[in-house]
């Protein structure tokens, strides 16, 4: 057989390996000059000798033809959208009755996988396709991390809870649908992503490459920027996401990724709360207050009907969530729960809704603190779509990472950033997306009245119906929730030339712009002209005042 032989460079050592002839040297990330990158999958994991040697010393790879980048948002008639969960499986709903299609698993908030919203935004005559008669000119992605294990993070403490540290003791005696609970144990970590939390990012890399991987052809010069955050989940998150945009190993040399530090008195746009004292303070606490309150409400008949079941421990409302919190945690670890189980549509509902009341209070359009943290992005934002290199440094940009071109290039057709739920929260709030939260704060005593439920859940001084909600964590940051800005040329009456226009893609929920300056006006497609956008983005971020918000009396 033909082979070329390289003198190949590796971080470690050189290596003479064995080329096959059908493979070019562009292909193994050759540079020029004599210098030979070889984006080696054995450099360092697993054990590499002469019993386990890598795949470009066994060689015969076969033919290795790649194709042309798709634009599926552009060219398919219409979007993929996300509807699965494989491998987790969708617990079932006991004591319910009216409605088999509910499914307990897009009632978890924060905690439920990540769905195609469909309209939840209010916009139904749309979908994510790039609008007839538009261009596709850009693109701008920030999304969560995927499914995680437990957080010691505030407004997400299981240490409230009594139970965990009883099961198991003699006197602790379950029976019922609770028997499980005598040989539970506690098989999650914290903080790191589980293993369907991989799955998630990695296949909205893939997704992300067939929608959109046609820009990749305008890039000039320079590799991709992507940035993410130094915390781990993070990292596993933006590297599953570069494996399934890029495959493996192209990933290793085809862009390059921005940790950024995510510390306490670090500036970080994709964590702003770390340099932003008034974040989990006196406002944050009025969404765990709400959630703690309404919890009390909802939860009032479901601790007698389990405590029938637990002998030698009395039950608490904190237990009661704390269940209904591993029923989501468990199934996105462990693929499925038998906490799940124990609870109703009703009880579903009203665990969705304490998660509403804490984004809503704690990082969203009830917290005056939010917008403050977002709004560092939306500078990021408007830097990217003006080209304006950003030269005041007041809020949560780091002025080291943001001044130069290489950690913060202006001039790229895609961005990716990678980030949490409560920045995507101040972010939309940032943003002034006040479609969302269109019907005001969210009351703690009962469920706002939506067009899927009933009013469940209420206090006889508010038993009638009140209004629609449009503020749902599932919808807005769930794992892996995305954001897109689209930028779109596209032809308008009355001018031969065609013009940029942007909008906002929410978990592939079309987001009406109409509460942000310069864009009120609707449009079927929430487009609304780039530079009212820009016009409208200034405004906003001259009218909040990150060190007032974040570092003023609280
Ligand atoms: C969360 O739990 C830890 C102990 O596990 C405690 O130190 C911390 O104060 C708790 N945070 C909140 C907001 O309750
Ligand atoms: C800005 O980022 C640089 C590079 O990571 C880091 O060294 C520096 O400490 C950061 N500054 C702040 C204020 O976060
Ligand atoms: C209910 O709200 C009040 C203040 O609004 C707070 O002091 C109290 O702790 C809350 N109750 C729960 C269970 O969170
Ligand atoms: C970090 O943010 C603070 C608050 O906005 C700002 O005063 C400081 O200059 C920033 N530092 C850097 C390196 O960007
Ligand atoms: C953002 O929304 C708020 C609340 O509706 C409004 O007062 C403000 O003027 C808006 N700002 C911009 C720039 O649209």
């Amino acid at each position: 057989m033909l082979t070329r032989f390289l003198l190949l460079c590796s971080l470690s050592f050189p290596l003479i390996v064995a080329i096959p002839a059908g493979l070019v040297p562009d292909q193994l990330g050759f540079t020029g000059h004599g210098v030979f990158q070889i984006p080696d999958p054995t450099a360092s994991f697993g054990r590499h000798d002469s019993y386990f040697p890598g795949p470009s010393e066994v060689g015969f790879p076969g033919p290795t033809a790649t194709g042309s980048e798709a634009a599926a948002i552009a060219t398919a008639p219409a979007a993929a959208l996300n509807l699965d969960t494989y491998p987790i499986i969708a617990p079932s709903v006991r004591y319910s009755g009216s409605n088999p299609e509910f499914n307990p698993m897009r009632y978890w908030g924060s905690l439920t996988p990540w769905f195609s919203v469909g309209d939840a935004f209010g916009l139904p005559n749309t979908s994510p396709q790039v609008p007839d008669g538009c261009e596709l000119d850009q693109v701008h992605l920030l999304h969560r991390h995927g499914a995680r294990y437990r957080t010691p993070m505030p407004g997400a403490n299981d240490s409230d809870s009594g139970l965990p540290s009883v099961i198991g003791r003699p006197h602790f005696k379950a029976s019922g649908p609770l028997q499980f609970l005598n040989t539970w144990k506690d098989l999650l970590g914290e903080e790191i992503l589980t293993p369907f939390g991989r799955d998630e990012p990695f296949n909205l890399g893939v997704g992300f490459r067939v929608k959109y991987g046609e820009l990749l052809n305008r890039f000039k010069r320079h590799l991709p920027v992507f940035r993410t955050c130094s915390q781990e989940r993070m990292v596993q998150t933006s590297l599953n996401f570069a494996a399934g945009f890029w495959g493996i190993p192209e990933y290793l040399t085809s862009y390059h990724q921005l940790y950024i530090i995510e510390a306490p008195g670090f500036n970080n746009t994709l964590a702003p709360y770390m340099n932003c004292p008034n974040a989990f303070g006196k406002h944050f606490l009025t969404g765990i207050y709400a959630a703690g309150n309404w919890s009390e409400l909802y939860l009032a008949e479901t601790v007698p009907r389990l405590q029938e079941y637990i002998k030698g421990y009395t039950l608490t409302v904190k237990d009661v969530s704390w269940m209904q919190e591993t029923c989501a945690y468990e199934t996105v670890a462990l693929g499925y729960s038998k906490f799940c189980e124990l609870f109703t549509e009703d009880e579903w509902r009203g665990y969705e809704y304490a998660s509403d009341l804490s984004f809503w209070y704690g990082f969203a359009f009830g917290n005056p603190v939010a917008a403050a943290q977002g709004i560092g992005w939306v500078q990021e934002l408007v830097a990217r779509l003006t080209k304006e290199r950003p030269t005041v440094f007041d809020t949560s940009m780091n002025r080291t990472l943001n001044s130069n071109k290489i950690t913060f290039p202006l001039d790229q057709p895609m961005y990716v950033d990678a980030t949490h739920d409560a920045v995507i929260a101040n972010v939309i709030t940032a943003l002034n997306f006040t479609t969302l939260a269109a019907n005001g704060p969210l009351p703690s005593d009962h469920i706002p009245i939506d067009q899927e439920s009933c009013l469940r859940f209420t206090t006889p001084s508010h038993a009638h119906v009140s209004y629609v909600q449009t503020f749902r964590v599932r919808d807005i940051t769930p794992f892996s929730a995305n954001l897109v800005a689209q930028v779109v040329s596209c032809a308008t009456s009355g001018r031969t030339k065609k013009m940029p226009f942007i909008r906002f893609l929410l978990n592939d929920g079309v987001v009406p712009l109409t509460g942000l300056a310069h864009c009120e006006k609707h449009n079927r497609d929430g487009l609304c002209l780039l530079e009212d956008f820009i016009k409208g983005a200034k405004e906003r971020i001259s009218e909040v005042d990150f060190t007032q918000d974040c570092f003023g009396r609280d």
